[in-house]
């Protein structure tokens, strides 16, 4: 079995974080969603890996390289615009061969791996096996509908009236004959080969589609609610390591200090994570947070937040519900006039309490 790992795409809904960097890399709990990913998929045993990468490319390329970090053979497959899913597997047709495969949005977040997706799908043999999660609301994804018996009937993608709230979770697995199903597709909508179209083509032509519906909690990382959600949720389960310093400090709870890491005057109340030579003084980090590498927290408060390597705050009380970017300045402004000073990028959002 190969696995297809889809890493293009150009994050919108992640701006302005995405107009720098490849949603995929965003980190969750120091790490890019990416690489939660990568593992599950090495973890079910795969080997040969094809990632399709579109504009941000050098950035994926510099942050996976061939993969052997992970267990993992990786070919990356160019994609030159974002024509939707199945246009991906049509790309990756040469690498993918005639094996079955596992296809992985690189910006989902499947809490406890696909071990069993992949054993299920061994076992059974369908043509093609989805991955359905009830959501609050359904319009955002691929929504599916099942028969009185729980058999898959019907799948629309983002529909304005969705006939049930179970959404496609994006993991898929496939054997060779969903490239017949993406051969015929037209474009949909809003101009895209669709993976749904190729599913439901699947079920048309009377192949055999097996649907899981899965109760553990997943997120497609789009959003930055989300992606703070995520995070809290893997912070939740990391263990706590200490590779840092920490003087005159009190870590309460699951405090994870990477290596070089450096903590002075401070309180922080996990779960937490300080990245690579962070320097935190003087300060409060609450639950919930992960401070990127070498970020300097100095004389402020940050909780339930994701800060991004290199940025600064100093002197800031207080920061909640944020994703700070890479190289990011917080600081107070001067005390007259009583103004706020912002240098904001393009899709930037603020919200200003005073
Ligand atoms: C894609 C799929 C959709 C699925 C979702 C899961 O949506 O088209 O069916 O529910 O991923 O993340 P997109 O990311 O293209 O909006």
């Amino acid at each position: 079995m190969k696995a297809l790992v889809l890493a293009g795409g150009s994050g919108t809904r992640l701006r302005p974080i995405t107009h720098t960097s490849a949603k995929q890399l965003v980190p969750v709990a120091n790490k890019p969603v990416l690489f939660y990913g990568l593992e599950a998929i090495a973890a079910a045993g795969v080997r040969e890996l094809g990632i399709v990468v579109g504009d941000t490319q050098a950035e994926i390329e510099a942050a996976v390289g061939d993969g052997s970090a992970f267990g993992l053979q990786v070919t990356y497959l160019r994609q030159d615009a974002p024509l939707g899913l199945a246009h991906a597997v049509l790309i990756a047709r040469d690498f993918l061969g005639d094996d079955d495969f596992v296809m992985y949005l690189g910006d989902n977040f499947i809490v406890g791996g696909i071990n069993d997706l992949v054993s299920r799908f061994v076992q059974a043999k369908p043509d093609a096996q989805i991955m359905l999660t009830q959501v609050g609301d359904p319009r955002q994804f691929g929504v599916a509908e099942l028969d009185a018996a729980g058999r898959v009937i019907g799948l629309e993608e983002k529909p304005q009236r969705p006939k049930s709230d179970l959404a496609l979770v994006g993991v898929y697995l496939f054997t060779p004959a969903v490239h017949e199903a993406v051969a015929e597709l037209k474009p949909s909508w809003r101009g895209e080969l669709e993976i749904t179209d190729a599913i439901q083509w699947l079920i048309d032509h009377g192949r055999h589609v097996e649907s899981t519906t899965i109760t553990g909690y997943w997120k497609d990382t789009g959003n930055v609610t989300d992606m703070l959600e995520v995070n809290r949720l893997v912070l939740e389960h990391l263990d706590a390591e200490t590779h840092g310093v920490c003087e005159d400090s009190e870590l309460i709870g699951r405090v994870t200090l990477q290596p070089g890491a450096r903590v002075e005057r401070s309180r922080i109340v996990g779960p937490a994570i300080i990245g690579p030579g962070a320097r935190v003084s003087d300060s409060y980090v609450g639950p919930f947070t992960s401070i990127g590498a070498d970020c300097v927290i100095d004389g402020s408060e940050i909780e339930y937040s994701i800060v991004l390597p290199r940025a600064s705050i100093q002197g800031v009380r207080r920061i909640e519900a944020s994703l700070i970017g890479h190289d990011v300045e917080v600081t107070p402004a001067p005390n007259t006039p009583r103004a706020h000073r912002l240098v904001l990028g393009d899709h930037s959002k603020v919200q200003i309490s005073s």
